[in-house]
């Protein structure tokens, strides 16, 4: 071989291996730039020598020439679909047929895994290579999509092990939430229709005449079993559970999930589905349930088929996370800095497990891109305790003439004419002082659990004091004491109710002090950028002094945030709020807890991956206490990142910058016994993963 030869046979196999490192063991040893200098190296050199050319050179990932159409694509072994479980019920009546079937005393092990929601795919290796992929179509004959499928991250163009013979691997092609997202927000800022779900993105995707256009999806792919195996050796002996089948298609070099988990017997399975179930929305990924197989190949075989599918797996079903419905009507709500946003009222709808009828349409520029109309069919979506939005209308639903809505032009609380912030988004009522909305939400805020936790003065009651005239604004909760004996002559308010209430205003006036900023609803002061802002500037006078070159001084204080809380504090309202808050006895609490000195002082953490022994929160106010900083994101002036399991880009981010990484045992030896977390023996699991 010559020199070029040599090189381009080196680079594919470097490049093969760091693809391995950074989709499979999502441990990579190269950064982004200089895995793109490597590939260019690649491409310069197969342009120079045509004759060396492989369909299975990592530089084939980026697509190629478009099809005319799909040559159709029959299936050595049907791709089979599954048997659903709703509910408990229904898994545990499928253990006691397996059972009953096995005719077993013991209960029977099950590999218990994610039920990916994309577009399953069918990769055919011979002699290690990839030489066919295809869609599932019917079942017996599908669509051939080798060209599509070598763009797809983490889809082996060779195995890493030689195998002779045929082996086909069966899995998932999936869309990252966050490759959704950024994909989205690229097409709605070109004026395009946005996708509905990483589903439809997916599955989309992997049908592209055009392979450039499904490398531009960034499609994932997790392998979950196997179809034909036609291998020249001996079956190897891992194939015979589907739990060590896993862990051998890893070794080949498939991206398989950390997640599944064998489980023994019913009730197993149940606990093991209702941990899936919550940690639902904290994976990277869409899922639509759990796939429960039986563990053992012998055992499969032993249950056989039916017509359906496998007597020997199930898919146990979780709620769906979209529904469509009617959209009944548009209404407009006053947001606490005035902020006007669009609500869709809907027919009632299950989604996610519960009665969605109203949703936010975000704004009115998002209302006109969707192109959504009063008596459209829309799509529903709420994820986990995100609030449910509208995605949007099913166009071909659409019966002809409905009206496009319009924007407002004036508030709908104090028809004040309102106004667009430059280079905003959003319309804004400028009556922030008198529009009765934003007082309304000023006070909702300002009580809330997070901000001074007023406990017995909600939404309901707040509405009522205010059209009573008992609350004009955030101070006067504080007067509300003087008015005990008419609000004890309140309708339903007892005198019992009443003193609860005032007892828990009182409390509220010691609050740390990084609540009680956060209670103001300061624009872009946010729970954490409070607490960052009291770590800099312990006191309350020095903090509504603060320049703007202070202020931008404060790690994460960009101009535009900084500006906004400048800006804040110098308005003479603002100021005077502040000040009737102090007279009224409002004392909150600079100290913020944190030890000076302490353990942790000048030191900054990052969470990653699962916690096992304490919330996220809780972790990160404990590193505040003892004098640190929590951090979200991975820097150079990071001092370590805590990394649990499922810990990806910030732990490779970590690793690159050579910050110390910390297992969650190592962090927890580092914190002086008096303030350990889990010093009370408890134990916390937080996510599943
Ligand atoms: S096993 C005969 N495992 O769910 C067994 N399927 O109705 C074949 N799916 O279209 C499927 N995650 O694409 C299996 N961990 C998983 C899966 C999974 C998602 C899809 C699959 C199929 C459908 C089954």
């Amino acid at each position: 071989m010559n020199d070029a030869a040599l090189r381009i046979q080196e680079l594919r196999e470097l490049l093969e291996r760091h693809a391995y490192l950074y989709y499979v063991l999502d441990t990579p040893e190269v950064s982004d730039s200089e895995y793109d200098a490597l590939f260019r190296e690649l491409q310069t050199l197969e342009a120079a020598h045509p004759e060396l050319e492989d369909p299975n050179s990592p530089t084939k990932r980026v697509g190629g020439a478009p099809l005319k159409q799909f040559e159709p694509y029959a299936h050595r072994l049907p791709m089979l679909s599954l048997d659903n479980a709703f509910g408990d019920d229904e898994l545990l009546a499928f253990d006691g047929r397996v059972q009953k079937g096995l005719g077993r005393e013991k209960a029977v092990e099950y590999f218990a895994e994610l039920k990916f929601d994309g577009a399953s795919i069918s990769l055919t290796y011979v002699d290690g290579e990839l030489v066919t992929a295809a869609t599932r179509g019917d079942g017996t004959t599908g669509e051939n999509v080798t060209a599509n499928a070598r763009t797809i991250q983490g889809v082996p163009l060779k195995l890493r092990k030689p195998l002779a013979g045929l082996l086909e691997v069966r899995g998932e092609v999936v869309m990252l939430q966050t490759t959704f997202e950024q994909l989205n927000a690229e097409r709605s800022a070109r004026g395009e229709q946005v996708f509905a779900n990483p589903r439809n993105a997916a599955a989309g995707g992997l049908r592209q005449l055009d392979s450039r256009l499904t490398a531009e999806r960034r499609l994932h792919f997790f392998a979950y079993g196997l179809g034909a195996i036609e291998l020249a050796e001996p079956t190897p002996p891992s194939f015979g559970k589907q739990s060590s089948l896993l862990a051998a298609l890893k070794e080949l070099g498939f991206p398989v999930r950390p997640e599944p988990r064998i489980c023994r017997g019913g009730e197993e399975l149940t606990r093991f589905c209702a941990e899936v179930l919550a940690a639902r929305p904290t994976l990277p990924f869409g899922i639509d349930g759990v796939v429960v197989k039986v563990d053992s190949r012998e055992e499969q075989e032993q249950l056989g088929f039916t017509a359906r599918g496998p007597r020997w797996a199930i898919a146990v079903k979780f709620p769906a996370e979209q529904a469509f419905t009617t959209l009944n009507d548009i209404i407009v709500q006053v947001g606490r800095t005035g902020n006007i946003t669009p609500v869709a009222v809907l027919e009632p709808v299950q989604v996610g497990g519960v009665t969605v009828s109203r949703a936010t349409l975000h704004n009115f520029d998002e209302v006109d891109r969707k192109d959504v109309r009063v008596g459209d069919t829309v799509i529903v979506q709420r994820a986990g305790d995100v609030i449910p939005e509208v995605v949007g209308p099913v166009l071909s639903k659409r019966v002809t003439d409905l009206a496009k809505p319009l924007p407002p032009t004036v508030c709908p609380s104090c028809e004040t004419a309102l106004v667009r912030a430059e280079g905003g988004v959003f319309l804004k009522c400028p009556n922030s002082k008198g529009c009765p909305a934003q007082v309304a939400n000023k006070i909702k805020h300002f009580v809330g659990r997070k901000m001074m936790d007023i406990d017995g003065l909600g939404e309901k009651l707040i509405d009522r004091f205010l059209e009573e005239g008992f609350l004009s604004d955030v101070p006067s909760i504080y007067a509300l004491r003087d008015q005990r004996e008419n609000l004890t002559q309140l309708d339903k308010l007892g005198e019992q109710s009443v003193d609860n209430l005032l007892a828990a205003i009182e409390v509220s006036k010691t609050r740390p002090l990084e609540r009680f900023l956060f209670a103001l609803g300061i624009p872009e002061l946010g729970e954490r950028s409070a607490k960052d802002l009291v770590r800099a500037y312990r006191s309350l006078e020095k903090i509504q002094h603060l320049s703007m070159e202070e202020l931008q001084g404060i790690e994460g204080f960009g101009p535009r945030v900084s500006a906004e809380i400048w800006t804040w504090f110098e308005d003479e309202d603002n100021r005077e709020m502040i000040r009737r808050l102090l007279q009224a006895g409002v004392a909150p609490v600079e100290s913020s807890g944190a030890v000076e000195g302490g353990a942790f002082e000048g030191k900054i953490f990052v969470f990653t991956g699962k916690l096992d022994k304490f919330t996220r929160e809780d972790a990160e106010d404990l590193v505040g206490k003892l004098g640190g900083k929590a951090s979200g994101s991975v820097s150079a002036k990071t001092s370590y990142v805590v990394a649990g399991p499922g810990a990806g880009s910030k732990l490779a981010k970590a690793e690159q910058l050579g910050v110390t990484v910390l297992t969650e045992d190592e962090f927890l030896s580092m914190v002086p016994a008096e303030h350990s977390l889990g010093s009370a023996g408890e134990s916390i699991p937080t996510t599943l993963f």
